[in-house]
């Protein structure tokens, strides 16, 4: 039996679980509420706030999980990328953990967790998948040859799908993060109402910083001829640019799909909990043939639970750190 306990600490989430033989038996999470009324994650908070989470989000999982600290075969953390403020907090938790107790350590690439959060339950895609990985810091299509052999085969240009929902968000005066709101508003909205331009980027690269702006210039222009605009027809205009990011995502996904002959297709990541994004997908899999998957909503945000299912393959790997590993902005996966 291999039993793993994992800390993420990359953003905003302290989050910590416990994992035997890759089934999750704990997933605590801690959310900062602190950076609501900033309109985005204040750094220098989130270290604080990890300061404050680390001890009772850890001391949960382990109680939840009911495992003993003796019984603990590995010790694992994100070490990239993320705040790095807010990553140290999670390293040197863990690595004195490990210190302590004389056991390995596991450093944990944020990005290629993501992408396994789809192996922690079942059904679960078999190899080679690819996987949309879309959160508030990234968008990438990976292609995903086993639980540790992964490759980036397109990503965004500019901002990630996440910062393009969280940016209209702001731009309508939604409170941080707006992604999950302008899923809600866009429940009631016709996607049809209004129509933004569809950004030509050629390969699997993506781009979402001009729709940022004509979502500017298109609601300036609205607000001129009525100040009330966005009040009257907040569900519409969600719902349209909701429509547009899904689509802009979809069409990205199948041509690399078509390019690798690939049928198995997974989301993951904070947009991947999209109700949009994911009928988007389930349509394309019946036109297309794709078989399709998502992990389940709790597995999409941050959590420590894809860390800890990540650190499960790399300890079969016998892919271990020496304590002096540190937390980087950037690491290889
Ligand atoms: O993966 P994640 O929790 O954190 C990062 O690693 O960035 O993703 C957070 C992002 C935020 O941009 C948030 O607005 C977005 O995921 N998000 C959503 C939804 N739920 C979370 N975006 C659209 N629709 C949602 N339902
Ligand atoms: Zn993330």
């Amino acid at each position: 039996m291999i039993t793993i306990l994992a800390i993420e600490s990359s953003c905003d989430e302290t989050a910590a679980s416990v994992c035997r033989d890759g089934r999750i038996l704990s997933n605590i999470i801690a959310s900062q509420k602190v950076h609501e009324s900033y309109g985005g994650v204040v750094p220098e908070l989130a270290s604080r706030a990890h300061m404050q989470h680390i001890v009772p989000v850890v001391d949960q999982a382990m109680k939840t999980a009911g495992v003993e600290m003796d019984s603990l075969d590995s010790i694992a953390f994100t070490q990239a990328p993320g705040l790095i403020g807010a990553l140290l907090v999670g390293a040197q938790f863990a690595r004195s953990m490990a210190l302590a107790l004389n056991k390995p350590l596991i450093p944990v690439h944020h990005m290629q967790a993501h992408v396994i959060a789809n192996l922690i339950d079942e059904p679960s895609p078999s190899f080679p998948f690819l996987c949309l990985t879309v959160s508030g810091g990234h968008t990438q299509i990976v292609l995903c040859e086993s639980p540790t052999i992964m490759k980036v085969i397109g990503e965004t240009i500019d901002d990630a799908a996440g910062e393009a929902f969280d940016k209209s968000a702001k731009i309508l005066g939604l409170p941080y993060p707006g992604g999950p709101l302008i899923d809600n508003y866009a429940k009631q909205g016709n996607p049809k109402a209004f129509i933004f331009p569809e950004p030509q980027i050629p390969g699997l690269n993506f781009s979402f910083s001009g729709l940022k702006t004509s979502i500017l210039y298109f609601l300036q222009e609205h607000q001129r001829q009525n100040p009330n605009f966005i009040e009257e027809r907040l569900p519409d205009i969600c719902a349209s640019i909701q429509r547009r990011i899904v689509t802009i995502l979809l069409n990205k996904l199948k041509k690399a799909a078509i390019e690798t002959g690939i049928k198995e297709i997974c989301l993951a990541g904070g947009v991947s909990s999209n109700s949009e994004l994911r009928s988007a997908l389930k349509e394309a899999g019946n036109k297309y043939g794709w078989n399709t998957y998502y992990p389940s909503p709790q597995y999409c945000t941050d959590n420590a639970a894809m860390i800890a299912a990540t650190a499960y393959y790399k300890f079969l790997d016998g892919d271990f750190a020496d304590l002096s590993a540190v937390p980087s902005a950037r690491a290889t996966w």
